[in-house]
C-alpha cells in the first residue's frame, strides 16, 4: 500500500496525532532533526516538545515586531521568514533556525521584525518555558550561544587592516 503524506512526513504525522500523548513522541521526533536539538536524549525532546506549541503564520505575516515587548522564542519547522533591521539587509532563516530569544534573553525590546515569507510552521516557547528548557538542558544554551557567536560575527563589518 502506498504511503500516505502522514506517513512520509515527521511533521505531517505530528499534526495529525493532534495533542495526546503519541504526539508528544512524534513532536519529540520532530525537533531531534533541529541542529538546536543535537545530542538530547529522545526522553529529554520529549520534554522540550511537552512545554512547546504549534503555530502557523501565513505569507507576509509579522511574527515577533522590532520594538515589541518579547513573550516567546520560535524554532521554524517549515516555511523561510525574514529578519529584517532598518537600514540593513534583510537575513533569510529556514527550517531549523531560531529567532525571539534576544529579547527574552536581556528583558530588552525585540531587536528586528522576523516576518514570515512563506506559509512558516514554529514551534514556540513561551517565556517560562525558554527559561527552563536552557536551565534544564546545557547542550541547547551551548548550540544557541554558538548560533548567537556566528550571527554576532555576520552581523559586524569586516575588520581589514
Ligand atoms: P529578538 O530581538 O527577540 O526578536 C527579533 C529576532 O531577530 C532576534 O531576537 C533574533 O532572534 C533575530 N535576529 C536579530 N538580529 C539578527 C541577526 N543579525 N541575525 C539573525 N537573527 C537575528
Amino acid at each position: 500500500m502506498a504511503s500516505t503524506p502522514s506517513t512520509r512526513d515527521p511533521i505531517a504525522k505530528a499534526l495529525s496525532l493532534g495533542r495526546d500523548g503519541r504526539s508528544s513522541k512524534a513532536w519529540a521526533d520532530v525537533l531531534g532533526a533541529m541542529p538546536l536539538f543535537h545530542g538530547l536524549s529522545h526522553r529529554h525532546l520529549r520534554r522540550v516538545a511537552g512545554k512547546a506549541t504549534v503555530k502557523r503564520y501565513a505569507p507576509y505575516t509579522a511574527i515577533v515586531r522590532m520594538d515589541d515587548t518579547g513573550d516567546a522564542f520560535y524554532i521554524i519547522l517549515d516555511g523561510t521568514a525574514n529578519v529584517r533591521r532598518s537600514g540593513k539587509r534583510n537575513i533569510k532563516l529556514r527550517p531549523g533556525d531560531f529567532f525571539g530569544e534576544m529579547a527574552l534573553l536581556d528583558a530588552a525590546p525585540r531587536s528586528a521584525t522576523v516576518e514570515a515569507e512563506t506559509e512558516v510552521l514554529t514551534m514556540r516557547l513561551g517565556r517560562a518555558a525558554f527559561q527552563k528548557v536552557l536551565d534544564e538542558e546545557p547542550k541547547v544554551a551551548s548550540a544557541m550561544l554558538r548560533t548567537m557567536a556566528r550571527r554576532l560575527r555576520e552581523a559586524q563589518p569586516a575588520v581589514t587592516d
